[in-house]
């Protein structure tokens, strides 16, 4: 890490959050960051700051529904007390981890979003939006994507649907109450979130600044974490057998190198929403740039979280 401060991640709870929470505060003396967790608040989230201090790190939790926006503007209010107030040394990276692959699409957040593209999409750029002030150059904002944003050959195997692009504000849309909940509708709305945080990233980087590097970190598949918890019991035993199958990725596997993205040299150089899969720079597929696409996501992404923001 060239320059030492605070690392801000959502999600810390479990598998990859917490893996990658472990691996910086782990770090050595030097090398380690001052840690925000930022989730839900209850026994998981203090058990992982607790397991952070243990190996030495300084660490705040700040308790935070990512589904609820008021939360998520009280989460960043917070953020910014403690970057203000030297608690904690200067903002240089914050990991958008937190994800959800909601099983219910006519579920809504307390907002009144659709719950995947609340929690994946609309909560992160709240949070980052106002912490956009508060970062220290060099910083680095790393997005969790996943190569289910097109069809490859794993989210055909797995049958997780492809994303189908919208106009955001009807993404952000609950599924009608009359139509049954499907793995089919479950699937588009986490690839279409994904998809999102691709456009997302890279009109971001246009708008934040030089001080401020965007990539996107894909984990590869991590069968068994609690994305599915959702979906049927058949569908999660297979997924936890899979997960036995050598060479997969794990939790284990994948935190240090999330860590590894928002915190070691090598991963300077990474910016306007870098794709690295695992370890490997990864170029994303034409339908993932769009410039038209990426202005009107920043454009819906303000209207949506100021509705939110509006009295009732
Ligand atoms: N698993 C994979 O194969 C895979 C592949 C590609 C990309 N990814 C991405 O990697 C990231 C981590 O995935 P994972 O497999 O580790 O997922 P996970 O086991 O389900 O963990 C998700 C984390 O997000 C938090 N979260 C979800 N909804 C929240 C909310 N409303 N408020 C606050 N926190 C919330 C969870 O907190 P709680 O503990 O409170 O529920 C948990 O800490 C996600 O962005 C996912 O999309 C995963």
């Amino acid at each position: 890490m060239t320059e030492s401060g605070t690392v801000l991640i959502t999600g810390p709870t479990r598998n990859l959050g917490r893996h990658a929470v472990l691996a910086m505060a782990g770090r050595p003396p030097g090398q380690r960051p001052d840690l925000l967790l930022v989730g839900r608040a209850g026994k998981d989230l203090t058990a992982v700051a607790d397991e952070a201090r243990a190996r030495g790190a300084r660490v705040h939790e700040i308790g935070c529904d990512l589904s609820r926006l008021s939360d998520v503007r009280a989460a960043a209010a917070t953020a910014r007390d403690l970057l203000a107030t030297g608690t904690v040394r200067p903002l240089r990276g914050l990991i958008a981890n937190a994800g959800v692959m909601s099983a219910d699409t006519r579920q809504s957040s307390p907002d009144g979003y659709e719950t995947t593209f609340a929690v994946n999409h609309l909560a992160h750029a709240q949070l980052i939006g106002g912490l956009l002030a508060s970062f220290t150059a060099p910083a680095r904002v790393v997005l969790l994507g996943s190569n289910t944003y097109h069809a490859n050959v794993w989210r055909k195997l797995l049958h997780v649907a492809e994303a189908e692009w919208a106009d955001p504000v009807e993404l952000a849309r609950p599924a009608p109450g009359g139509q049954a909940p499907s793995m089919t509708a479950s699937g588009v709305a986490y690839s279409t979130a994904k998809l999102a945080i691709l456009y997302y990233a890279h009109e971001l980087q246009r708008r934040a600044g030089d001080g401020i590097a965007v990539s996107v970190f894909e984990p590869g598949w991590m069968p068994g974490t609690a994305l599915g918890r959702g979906a049927p019991a058949a569908a999660r035993a297979i997924s936890r057998a899979l997960g036995r199958v050598p060479g997969v990725s794990t939790p284990r596997r994948s935190g240090p190198l999330l860590a590894a993205i928002a915190l070691d040299d090598t991963w300077a150089h990474l910016r306007d929403g870098a794709f690295v899969v695992k370890s490997t720079p990864t170029e994303v597929e034409p339908v993932a740039h769009d410039r038209a696409r990426e202005r009107r996501l920043w454009e819906a992404t303000a209207e949506l979280l100021e509705r939110a923001g509006a009295p009732r």
